[in-house]
């Protein structure tokens, strides 16, 4: 599904350059459930970014489906990102001023789906993240993992080939943490490829694959015994 080499990101910033990304190599089936691990400032969330396309690399290949991403203008990048991206980030960036059910209405508004369609849809995957009996509410009337849920059925709605996930537990207790990662799990199941960047070595057991990352490369990678 996707296919990086070589691919480079220096921040440049007063004079300063730092190299969040230097030269790196990753494939990633589709269907794969990859784990991104390393400390802090390695550039995790950097990869994530490009892997995303809301950033540009500042060298190297990116091949999603067999496209070469970085010569595409903000239009057609956003156009692939719609067509096939989801993100989960570790704050929920929920909008509070709308109720669980419009926020995962929201997600859809800019896929040309008829209001009666959006409605349906947005029905479906709240069920499936069991979060469908607080529709009505708002954001800061649920606790943190139903907040977390619902942020998992805003990036689901539109049926997103690529779910990417940035801590995606990292706000969360023990318990919700464990059940955003078996939803995680049971998405992948179903056929959704995912790439998460998490700190917690149990939560990267959930993945087929772990890549770890030191000072902007990868360092190893370890497939899972299936
Ligand atoms: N906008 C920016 N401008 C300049 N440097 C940046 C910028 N964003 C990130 N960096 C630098 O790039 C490096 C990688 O940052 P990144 O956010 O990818 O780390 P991370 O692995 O996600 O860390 P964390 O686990 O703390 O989230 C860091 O050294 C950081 O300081
Ligand atoms: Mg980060």
């Amino acid at each position: 599904m996707l296919q990086m080499r070589q691919l480079s990101r220096v921040y440049q910033a007063d004079m300063i350059e730092t190299t969040a990304l230097d030269a790196i190599d990753l494939d990633v089936a589709a269907g794969e459930f990859v784990a991104i691990m390393g400390p802090s400032g390695c550039g995790k969330s950097t990869l994530l970014n490009l892997i995303g396309m809301l950033d540009r690399p500042s060298g190297g290949s990116y091949l999603f489906d067999g496209q070469e991403v970085a010569g595409l203008g903000e239009a057609a990048l956003a156009a692939v990102r719609k067509a096939n991206l989801g993100f989960i980030f570790q704050s929920f960036n929920l909008i509070d001023e709308l109720t669980v059910r419009e926020n995962v209405e929201l997600a859809l508004l800019y896929h040309d789906v008829p209001a009666s369609e959006r409605r349906r849809r947005a029905e479906q995957v709240m069920d499936r993240v069991g979060i469908a009996h607080r529709a009505r509410h708002r954001p800061s009337q649920l606790s943190g993992g139903q907040q977390q849920r619902v942020a998992v059925a805003r990036a689901l709605v539109a049926e997103p080939k690529l779910i990417l996930a940035d801590e995606p537990t990292g706000n969360l207790d023990t318990s919700h943490g464990e059940e955003v990662m078996r939803m995680l799990q049971s998405l992948n199941a179903q056929g959704a490829t995912i790439v998460m960047v998490t700190h917690s070595p149990a939560h990267a057991d959930y993945a087929g694959r772990v890549v770890n990352m030191l000072d902007g490369r990868i360092l190893q990678q370890r497939r899972r015994a299936a």
